[in-house]
């Protein structure tokens, strides 16, 4: 088994435009949810399996949209963009080898094992990169492809593999790993015979890109118990999808309108995929109504404190913990928040707290279940007081997530902050500056 190299933050990288915000002002109004990030950017490598072009549909124009399709042009792969429809041309694509100068830019590479090994029998990913938000590892990809019949290997900065023919297995994940389901998912549906994977992850977007790929020929299923089921098809064939709508900009849109007392009418925003998001916040006090097109977000003038912990899908997600903490610091009294899937997501509410907030962070399993890292030293619980008021601040973006969290602190204190670094919410949020600005928001670019 190849041994890990650990990612580079994008935050280490780019520090270096910024945004200016008056707090203070209610978001009032209508927004449309773009296209889900973390199914777009799968899908486009998805498409690279077909033998004709693929249409995709509502896909956004996000930071980390460019880097998937820089990195497929680089291979060779035809891509055209239409406003939100890109067509991916496999027909061209020339090289098994992603150009180390894409080295640590996200962590999407790594899904183009299968793709490649079943084009050209071999594929070389370069270093992954990504927000830092804990080691980050790929044991679980590698040891599922390896059960596959890859051979890998691992040099200073990129990943090799290779194999004649990739045949079924079956797989059991350590961890219900979002992009190890998918990486496996996209080796499998061209490998010989049929692939089970069992623990494994079952967001919506990953059922968006089943659905693809369906579309595409292949034959894929979710069963019970977090199992996809993959008979291997020998050719993939043109298709044209629609990407569901992000989830998580949803919920961060919902969370705004809470924060800054305001109402917000989250267009395209889908019940079935905030199911758990919904709950936890009406146990916090945050009214909603759903409709038929999108669900309304509204305010309240006290909210609850509760216990939460992060989870795998249908838990609460992790990506929604960061504007979800924001909230709690405006709850009346004590709240906890248990992070569960990534060790160092909670590095964000350091700057909180020099904004006026009350945040504690523990090692311990805080919550209703201890969880993975207990015992282990990493600061994966945090305690929360409030109401607190905040007060502008000049804050510099660490992650994508953290990045709304900090708009959100931003949008809500007294006066006027200065949030830079803000490349890292372009990675993920389509025209956010835009987005605000109508509903209300003080905010520009420097
Ligand atoms: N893990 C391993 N070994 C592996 C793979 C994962 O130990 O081989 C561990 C990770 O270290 C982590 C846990 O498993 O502790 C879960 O990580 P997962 O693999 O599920 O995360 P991911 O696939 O790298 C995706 C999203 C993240 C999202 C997570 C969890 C993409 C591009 N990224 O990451 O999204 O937080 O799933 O849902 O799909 C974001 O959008 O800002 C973002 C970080």
């Amino acid at each position: 088994m190849a041994s890990q190299t650990a990612p580079v933050a994008v935050s280490d990288q780019i520090k270096t435009r910024a945004y200016q915000v008056k707090g203070g002002r209610p978001l009032k109004g209508e927004v449309v949810l773009s296209g889900a990030k973390n199914a777009a950017t799968k899908q486009l490598v998805a498409a690279i399996l077909a033998d004709e072009p693929v249409i995709l549909h509502n896909i956004p124009m996000i930071g980390d949209v460019s880097a998937t399709i820089e990195m497929l042009q680089g291979l060779g792969v035809g891509v055209t963009v239409e406003g939100h429809t890109v067509t991916i041309d496999p027909r061209t694509l020339k090289t098994s080898q992603v150009s180390e100068a894409l080295s640590r830019k996200n962590r999407i590479p790594i899904l183009l094992m299968g793709p490649l090994i079943h084009r050209f029998g071999e594929a070389s990913i370069p270093a992954l990169g990504g927000c830092k938000i804990g080691p980050r590892p790929v044991d679980i990809h590698l040891a599922g492809l390896e059960k596959m019949g890859a051979e890998i290997t691992e040099g200073e900065g990129y990943y090799k593999a290779k194999c004649k023919k990739l045949k079924a297995a079956m797989i059991e994940l350590r961890f219900p790993s979002v992009m190890a389901t998918e990486t496996l998912i996209l080796a499998a549906v061209k490998a010989k015979g049929t692939t089970v994977i069992t623990n494994a992850a079952v967001e919506p977007e990953i059922l968006d890109t089943a659905k693809l790929l369906q579309s595409m020929g292949a034959i894929i299923n979710l069963e019970t118990n977090r199992t996809w089921v993959i008979q291997g098809v020998e050719k993939l064939t043109g298709a044209e999808h629609s990407v569901i709508p992000d989830r998580i900009e949803a919920a961060s849109f919902g969370i705004a309108a809470a924060l800054t007392k305001g109402s917000i009418f989250v267009r395209h925003a889908r019940q079935d995929d905030l199911l758990s998001f919904l709950n936890a916040i009406r146990r916090v006090g945050v009214p909603f109504k759903v409709e038929s097109e999108g669900i309304l977000f509204g305010c309240n003038d006290e909210y609850n404190p509760i216990v939460l912990e992060t989870d795998t899908h249908p838990g609460f997600m992790t990506d929604w913990q960061q504007p979800f903490v924001m909230l709690l610091t405006q709850a009346k009294g004590v709240s906890i928040v248990h992070e569960t899937i990534f060790e160092d997501r909670f590095g964000y509410t350091e700057s909180l707290v020099k904004m006026g907030a009350n945040i504690q962070l523990h090692s311990d399993c805080l919550g209703s279940k201890e969880c993975r890292f207990k015992h282990q030293n990493f600061l994966h619980s945090c305690i929360i007081s409030g109401p607190t008021p905040l007060k502008a601040a000049e804050i510099c973006i660490p992650d994508l997530r953290a990045g709304f969290s900090y708009l959100l602190a931003a949008l809500m204190a007294d006066g006027e902050s200065r949030v830079t670094g803000v490349e890292l919410i372009e990675r993920g949020y389509e025209d956010i500056i835009n987005k605000l600005q109508k509903l209300g928001a003080d905010i520009k670019t420097e």
